[in-house]
């Protein structure tokens, strides 16, 4: 039988817990954590000074008494009481090793999924309609992807939608745009009775052109500005023409940004827009205005979201202009209306940037005030900092333009190239097996120096630091996973099996402790929406891999007792990295 894994903080709490009701206190005020002082302790559990002040007790009585119980429990090698009542514990080693017995029959690591049958929506897309997609797009699908991946992990029905800009005035600009200059195609004879050609005579190139011509049209003459409204209202109203050119754009958007999230390996469920919000718009808005809470104003219709704590000014929400056009909050409104009706979230998390957070703050505010989702629905907007140039400014061309996000996944991989090359690392393959580990190596690179900082953070681009083999980086945590890979091959070849169990004493103490951890550091980086804990966490791991490996002989070692067992924390170790890496959407090449 498989034995269940819980977290190893999990079964100390409740050790600790059970001491502590032993005395008549409170179970809770038993958590164990990781200490804060390695070098004195594994573990620590800061309740007693919390649970004295309850009881009026002495706090460093209770220390006495909770680890006076606890010596009768021999898993503990050391339980030492500090300053006011901190207790700090040390686990024997024998009791770590049945730990890592349990790891290895465990790809879990112990960490338990706590969310089955909840369901979790993640909209990290929002590439837009007839534009190429730029780097603005990278960190919300990086961000995005990486945390539909942790919530599968912990249990959840994720749900990654790609919403995509869809249905706001630059569809209008362009369809405005064509009209002008091509009055005789049937897409704009209002009583033209079908079918239309299979494929209109626009390509995504045309679109890229056209797109920037009409939208500086636009801001340079009020009567084309007013056409592209009008267009865009009667796009959203089904004008037929309109409709099969704009489904058209919509097509041949989405191959390239298919082509672009493929490269990255970022995955989506759905491929929805803001169009598809479209149907709940009307009953949406009706339904709102019948129970007084979306209300006229000037001509628009607009819900006031601002309540008399606010310090601050939060303009309302606008459902309809007064042309009659809707918004980008109406939009997203609708969208939880349509998501609430489809899948019934628990929580509908938004990996978008930062500045839009104003935005966010309206449309959760015009949804709790709607009751369009369930009170104990929750909604985050997980919004992300600006990946800068070396300047400090938001990362533009050489040339100062945008620049599309292609582009940049094959500067990477140029660099990768160059690094592989200086490294020595995968110069012995083919041309197409090294092709393939550049794009690994590359998009690790970009991954993972994204996802390293704080989410809220900006960050500098900087590929040469990022694609490089050393420092805490995506390429050298995939040459460390694939160097345990190929020591485990050779071991293989050589006849040297890992052992069954693993005995943890001084050499693999300090790794064995470090998985101890993933539980509660994988639902953390999830609760937070914060990657970068799993950055840290997999980094701590590959170092605390590289000093064992570099401290102890492995293949050479002639006791093979001791080679066996560095072989089996060996394979633990690999195990162990492959996971966290995956969850951060990187994969370990085969070889390197
Ligand atoms: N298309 C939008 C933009 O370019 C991003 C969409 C983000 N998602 C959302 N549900 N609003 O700014």
């Amino acid at each position: 039988m498989v034995k269940i894994m819980t977290s190893l903080i999990q079964t100390l709490s409740q050790i600790v817990g059970d001491a502590f009701v032993a005395e008549g206190l409170d179970a809770a005020m038993g958590a164990v954590r990781v200490s804060d002082r390695p070098d004195l302790a594994q573990f620590q559990c800061n309740g007693a000074m919390m649970a004295a002040k309850a009881a009026k007790k002495n706090p460093r009585a209770v220390a006495d008494a909770i680890s006076a119980r606890l010596s009768a429990n021999p898993i503990f090698a050391k339980i030492e009481i500090a300053g006011p009542g901190f207790i700090n514990l040390v686990l024997t080693d024998a009791y770590l090793s049945g730990f890592a017995e349990g790891l290895k029959g465990d790809d879990r690591f112990g960490a338990v999924p706590y969310a089955t049958g909840k369901t979790m929506v993640l909209d990290y897309g929002g590439p837009n309609v007839a534009k190429a997609m730029h780097i603005g797009h990278l960190r919300p699908c990086i961000i995005g992807d990486c945390l539909r991946r942790m919530a599968i992990f912990a249990g959840y029905k994720a749900i990654g939608d790609v919403h995509l800009g869809d249905w706001g005035t630059p569809m209008g600009m362009i369809l405005s745009e064509l009209e002008i200059n091509h009055p005789e195609w049937p897409y704009f004879d209002a009583n033209f009775t079908g079918p239309y050609p299979a494929e209109p005579p626009v390509t995504m190139a045309d679109l890229e052109v056209i797109y920037p011509r009409a939208a500086n049209a636009c801001k340079d003459d009020p009567a084309r500005m007013d056409a592209a409204r009008q267009a865009t209202v009667e796009l959203q109203d089904g004008r037929p023409g309109y409709r099969a050119l704009w489904k058209h754009f919509v097509d041949v958007s989405i191959a390239g940004v298919k082509r672009n999230y493929d490269l990255l390996g970022v995955h989506f469920d759905l491929w929805k827009g803001e169009a598809d919000s479209h149907p709940y718009i009307a009953p949406m808005v009706d339904d709102l205005r019948k129970r007084g809470i979306a209300i006229e104003d000037n001509g628009a219709v607009i819900v006031p979201v601002k309540t008399d704590d606010d310090q601050k000014e939060i303009p309302p929400l606008i459902l309809y202009k007064r042309d009659g056009a809707v918004m980008y909050g109406t939009t997203d409104l609708a969208t939880i209306v349509e998501r609430v009706k489809d899948f019934n979230p628990d929580k509908i998390v938004y990996v978008v940037d930062q500045r839009q957070s104003l935005h966010f703050e309206q449309v959760f505010r015009a949804a709790r005030i709607g009751a369009i989702v369930r009170d104990d629905v929750e909604l985050t907007h997980a919004g992300f900092g600006t990946m800068n140039g070396a300047d400090g400014k938001p990362f533009k061309t050489r040339a100062g333009g945008v620049m599309r996000l292609e582009d940049m996944i094959g500067m990477a991989r140029d660099a990768v190239v160059e690094q592989m090359k200086s490294a020595n690392v995968a110069q012995d393959m083919d041309d197409a097996a090294k092709d393939k580990v550049a794009l690994q190596v590359a998009v690790a690179a970009i991954k993972f120096a994204d996802l390293q900082n704080q989410r809220q953070s900006d960050y500098i681009f900087d590929l040469n630091r990022f694609t490089s083999f050393e420092g805490k980086t995506g390429p050298y945590l995939q040459y460390q996973a694939v160097r345990i890979k190929s020591l485990l091959k050779k071991a293989a070849d050589q006849g040297f099996e890992p052992a069954d169990t693993i005995t943890v004493n001084d050499e693999g103490r300090a790794l064995i402790l470090l998985m101890a951890e993933w539980p509660e550091t994988v639902e953390m980086a999830l609760r937070n929406y914060t990657p970068h804990v799993l950055c840290d966490f997999v980094y701590r791991m590959a170092n605390a891999y590289s000093s064992f490996y570099g401290n102890y002989h492995i293949l050479s070692e002639s006791d093979a007792g001791l080679r066996s067992s560095r072989l089996a924390l060996s394979a633990l170790t690999f195990k162990h990295i492959e996971l966290a890496l995956n969850m951060l959407g990187i994969d370990v090449p085969e070889r390197m």
